[in-house]
């Protein structure tokens, strides 16, 4: 090869070069050209500079030249179209910086439970234990001890499933007044969170399965003042400024009985499904312990009173966050429950 058929080769690379730059469509063809141009293995210029080799020595410094003004042209035409191409490729289509980050799921805790944990949170201020008692509970310590005369039709409110060898799923937390009396002498505050079970029709107020609180003071000297003046205390620290009402009732196991209401918190008292026309929320039984019932535990009727009583959370939290139907309490529908998540 003569310097003058290299120059031609070198200028025949660089037009070739660059005309097949220009037409390369995309990135990928583009990297095929940089190969087949470029490339230190096998591009077209390694192949001229193997041949400069060759040349008479003193035609090797211009042939050098001639060889690096095509392999600068060549790369400066690369870096171009790929900026050009690079430019004109579409954004990757998974990413949308705009969309919201997704928040991870924290749970929380049940209307009732938050109840319940407050409820406690109030009595503990003022001495009260948590006591428990079994669910699967005995007809003795249900009904009898609580005064309750056989085949009473106050047990008709309170009917329940029976277990294969005599025990029955307990209908109320009272039994747990009994087992604390006859485990701890007074004087003694506790209250009793569990659940209970009746035969009840699943409606907007009732449900077959469902929680209680007891609570209980007994000691020597203890009056209805003691339970009003208790209750009256936890009313005004749980609802604030909510109205309560004491109304006169019946309980085999206290006498005298009352039922505690709130002011509904729906209506706000002018009557409501909820409170079914009423403007107030059960909340509670109550009443001054009967003396059969200290008997039945062992203690001198004569010597020791108490009084206890029996709320339902569930009822509480309806009134507390002006929830309508209590069957949503047991749906575990997240929309629902995450209105109360803290
Ligand atoms: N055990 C009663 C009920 O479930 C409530 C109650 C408890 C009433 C204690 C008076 C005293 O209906």
């Amino acid at each position: 090869m003569t310097i003058e058929q290299f120059r031609k080769a070198a200028e025949q690379l660089e037009s070739d070069g660059l005309a097949t730059i220009a037409s390369a469509a995309d990135l990928d063809a583009l990297t095929a050209a940089r190969t087949a141009l470029v490339g230190r293995k096998a591009g077209r210029l390694t192949e001229l500079m193997a041949a400069l080799g060759k040349l008479p020595a003193d035609a090797r410094r211009d042939a050098g030249a001639a060889a690096n003004r095509a392999k600068q042209a060549l790369e400066a035409a690369l870096d171009t179209r790929t900026a050009e191409l690079a430019a004109a490729a579409p954004a990757p289509a998974a990413l949308d910086a705009t969309m919201p980050a997704r928040h991870g799921w924290r749970g929380a805790k049940h209307p009732v439970t938050v109840v319940l944990e407050e409820v406690e949170e109030i009595f503990r201020e003022l001495g009260f234990t948590i006591a428990t008692g079994p669910e699967a509970e005995t007809d003795w310590y249900n009904f009898t001890a609580l005064n309750f005369p056989p085949d009473h039709p106050a047990m008709d409110m309170q009917d329940t499933l029976y277990l294969e060898g005599g025990a029955l799923l307990r209908t109320h937390t009272s039994p747990v007044q009994v087992r604390t009396l006859q485990a701890f002498p007074p004087p003694i505050r506790i209250l009793a969170p569990g659940n209970v079970y009746r035969r009840d029709f699943f409606d907007a107020s009732h449900a077959p399965m469902f929680a209680q609180v007891e609570g209980m003071a007994v000691d020597e000297g203890i009056s209805f003042v003691d339970l009003k003046a208790t209750l009256n205390h936890f009313a005004l620290k749980f609802f604030g400024s909510a109205k309560t009402r004491f109304r006169p009732s019946y309980f085999p196991f206290t006498e005298p009985s009352a039922e505690m209401d709130v002011s509904c918190g729906i209506c706000h008292g002018s009557g409501c499904a909820a409170c079914k026309g009423t403007g107030w929320i059960e909340i509670l039984g109550s009443g001054l312990m009967h003396p059969a019932v200290l008997e039945a535990a062992g203690l001198d009727s004569t010597k020791y009173s108490g009084w206890a009583f029996g709320m339902g959370p569930a009822r509480v939290a309806l009134a507390r966050y002006g929830i309508p139907d209590i069957r949503l309490l047991y749906d575990s529908d997240t929309a629902f429950l995450d209105q109360f998540a803290k």
